[in-house]
């Protein structure tokens, strides 16, 4: 694969989403750059995408210092990117606000929040002059509804929303496109009742990176309902 391949940064590609986001843009003919924060995410990437167009590189995108390094040796290695899709997670169901470490909080926004910021700072000066270039944010139903015992994933998603409308109107016009992406089901990478598979969801992931939409939130509730504005 030459270095004019078109070329997307996924985050979160060892996670369910991120996973389908991964599958879709590779269908797509794009060679995927998939950060993760170990040796046995990289692992679990190699042999998932084995003989595909699937780079792992090591990195925590959540800690300042390496989120830097990560940008430079991907820069280094791997030159101009094309589309950035970022899905950062796990869930978290910790119980109230009261009585929690003041720890705890630090962890939780430093995976749910910090990475998605780290990303958008350091990723989208490189993409906005890229012609046909695009940057997704990844955002779900937990960020809007507070589930109980959610408290501080709720605070911190809330935070990812912020950030999504920020980004969205800094990047009104100019060649580089930004949506967010808000999933409202269940994404799984294995089939089973009531769960939209990673495989399905990344069909929209790759359709938005394809597509005009600029500027917009795009609800995926499920494979049948979804259409891009
Ligand atoms: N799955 C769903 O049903 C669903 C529905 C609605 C919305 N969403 C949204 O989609 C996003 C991803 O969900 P998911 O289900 O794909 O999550 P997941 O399966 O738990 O995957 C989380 C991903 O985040 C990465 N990550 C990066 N920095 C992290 C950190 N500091 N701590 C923990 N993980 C970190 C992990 O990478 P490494 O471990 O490889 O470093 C992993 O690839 C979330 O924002 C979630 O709200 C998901």
């Amino acid at each position: 694969m030459d270095a004019a391949t078109p070329t997307a940064l996924v985050f979160g590609a060892t996670g369910n989403v991120g996973h389908g986001a991964a599958l879709g843009l590779l269908g797509q003919g794009l060679r995927v750059l998939a950060p993760t924060r170990s040796e046995a995410g990289a692992e679990q990437l190699r042999s998932t995408f084995a003989g595909r167009e699937l780079h792992p590189v090591i990195g925590d995108v959540s800690d300042p210092e390496a989120a830097l390094r990560l940008r430079d040796q991907i820069q280094r290695d791997y030159g101009p990117l094309d589309h950035v899709f970022v899905s950062l997670g796990p869930w978290w169901q910790g119980g109230s606000v009261s009585g929690q470490p003041p720890a705890e909080w630090t962890r939780v926004r430093s995976m749910l929040l910090d990475g998605h910021v780290h990303a958008a700072a350091l990723w989208l000066p490189q993409l906005a002059h890229r012609p046909e270039s695009s940057y997704t944010v990844v955002t779900g139903m937990g960020a809007l509804d507070p589930i109980p015992g959610t408290s501080l994933l709720f605070i911190a998603t809330n935070g990812v929303l912020a950030l999504s409308r920020v980004l969205r109107q800094e990047h009104r016009e100019g060649p580089l496109r930004v949506n967010e992406l808000r999933i409202s089901c269940r994404v799984e990478k294995v089939a089973r009742e009531g769960v939209v598979t990673s495989a399905q969801l990344g069909q929209a992931a790759a359709a938005i990176a394809a597509s005009k939409a600029r500027g917009r939130v795009i609800e995926y509730r499920s494979p049948d309902t979804f259409a891009l504005p």
